[in-house]
């Protein structure tokens, strides 16, 4: 009987029902995009109960589609949005609020005090990270203090605290009827709740936050058997078998595995993530230190990250907001028709620059505007910020490691886009490498489930589901590269100290 391992990813916009056969290769895929509630400027919102029915109809629309039932399924998968905060109540269910995603900046009052208090990097020692609303902690913490009775019903026990992994976890596994509460080392790496030498919850960073240990998930590796899915469930008896958060996952499905391995993925936001082995290097510019796995009681591996919080979402407000484009993927087309950008940057600090400035008061901006400029100016500028951006990440990850990158490995849904693909090797003065699989992240969350299963073998086994697509070389003279390159930091400069 042929077997399958099934991976769910479960990202910003969308959550993905991804079927891989033995090869790795793409056997069926649904997709489901979910609300973005947006109730005042800066605030994010996901419903955690529609994310949740959209795991079930996508799972469901895969099988079809494949014409497979679980019983062809050997392991299942979950890669998810990060950060993104869900408090439920473990008596009922339901979600005590909606979800707070990553981009939701309400809490950065409570951020400053904290940072007033102990410097912004008081926590960086203990959790790798800056602190910054992007992280979990703060918005937990805004749940217990804005919700009537969260506090009280979380210290007595009935709450319950996760990212999207958790929480499919939980409902997948049973929900109020014995489901796990668990989350993996990667996804933990990210609440700022968590030691990331020790892989515990730390006391003196909860104390800081007040949020109560009874709430929070039981920290476990990206690849073992949790959990089986539910008996009355389209995946009973499947076992739960690997969980990475999605940018972790597209690193494992590109099977960088060792020391000075990348990738980049390009999505909503990018994400460049450096494997730094067993080390944990804290970094003097600007990257995030963060889990890149650990698989069972093996030593947990390392990275830096560079996180950039706004590329593809550029692309979508061009399309939804202005109405340039019908279809993201029409702005190749748009962007193509010119030769260049006209002279116009867009710098897209839509809640302020992540890395590596982490600069909450920056603004998005647009500068170079003159009577030529068309909306395909515009189109190429906004692709190019996305390149500018990953070369201003490049440029840290080289400072703190030292190690100048050799390639630039990329998936996400932008990776099809090779005008956006050649501009990036111009840009940044390396090889830009595709490979078969851009579906990185559901394919990496594929790969612990199927490692913990024995349905794949080793590491080496998974290197050989890796094949290249496509290889863009740098083609622009130098010179042009780095007079825009400096042009985009005069637009940078332009985009902060916007918020008082
Ligand atoms: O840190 C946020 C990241 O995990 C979101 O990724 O692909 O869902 O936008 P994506």
């Amino acid at each position: 009987m042929t077997r399958y391992v099934l991976a769910i990813d479960q990202g910003t916009t969308s959550t993905r029902a991804i079927v891989f056969d033995r090869d790795a290769s793409i056997v069926a895929q649904a997709q489901r995009e979910h609300r973005q509630l947006l109730p005042r400027a800066g605030w994010v919102e996901h419903d955690p109960v529609e994310i949740w029915a959209h795991t079930r109809l996508v799972v469901a629309e895969a099988f079809a589609q494949a014409n497979i039932t679980r019983l062809d399924v050997a392991a299942l998968g979950i890669a998810n949005q990060r950060e993104t905060t869900i408090v439920w109540d473990r008596r009922t269910g339901e979600p005590v609020h909606p979800a707070i995603v990553w981009q939701d900046t309400r809490t950065q009052p409570e951020i400053d005090v904290l940072a007033d208090e102990g410097g912004v990097d008081r926590f960086r020692h203990i959790t790798g990270l800056p602190l910054a609303t992007y992280f979990s902690a703060s918005k937990l913490a805004w749940i217990l203090d804005n919700v009537a009775g969260a506090r009280d019903d979380a210290e007595a026990g009935h709450l319950a605290f996760g990212t999207p992994d958790t929480w499919l976890a939980w409902n997948l596994t049973g929900g109020v009827e014995g489901g796990i509460h668990v989350t993996d080392v990667t996804n933990a790496s990210r609440t700022l709740l968590m030691d990331i030498q020790a892989l515990e919850w730390s006391d003196e960073v909860l104390e800081a936050f007040r949020i109560p240990r009874a709430m929070l998930p039981e920290i476990r590796s990206s690849s073992e058997v949790y959990g089986v899915g539910h008996t009355n469930s389209l995946l009973r008896d499947v076992p739960l078998a690997g969980i990475l958060g999605d940018q972790q996952a597209a690193m494992f499905g590109q099977a960088a595995f060792d020391p000075g391995e990348s990738k980049g993925t390009y999505g909503s936001g990018a994400f460049l993530l450096v494997n730094t082995g067993d080390l944990v290097i804290h970094s003097d510019n600007g990257l995030l230190t963060t889990v890149a796995y650990r698989l069972g009681d093996a030593p947990a591996q390392y990275a830096l990250e560079g996180s950039i919080a706004v590329t593809g979402a550029l692309v979508q407000w061009l399309r939804d907001n202005l109405g340039i484009i019908d279809e993201s993927g029409d702005i190749e087309t748009l962007a193509s028709s010119v030769p260049d950008n006209g002279g116009v940057y867009i710098v897209p600090a839509f809640s302020g620059l992540f890395a590596p400035l982490w600069r909450p008061d920056a603004r998005g901006t647009v500068v170079g505007l003159t009577q030529f400029v068309t909306k395909a100016h515009l189109a190429r500028a906004a692709l190019e910020a996305t390149v500018f951006q990953t070369r201003d990440v490049v440029a840290a990850g080289e400072a703190d490691a030292g190690l100048p990158l050799q390639a630039l490995n990329v998936d996400g849904g932008m990776a099809v886009d090779n005008l956006l693909m050649q501009f990036m090797a111009d840009v940044l003065g390396l090889d830009v490498v595709r490979p078969e699989v851009t579906e990185a992240t559901a394919l990496g969350a594929a790969h612990a489930a199927g490692l913990a299963t024995g349905y794949w073998r080793d590491l080496d086994e998974l290197r050989d589901h890796w094949h290249e697509d496509r290889r863009w070389g740098p083609l622009m003279p130098r010179r042009e590269a780095e007079r825009l390159y400096r042009n985009w930091r005069k637009a940078v400069a332009r985009s902060l100290d916007w918020v008082d």
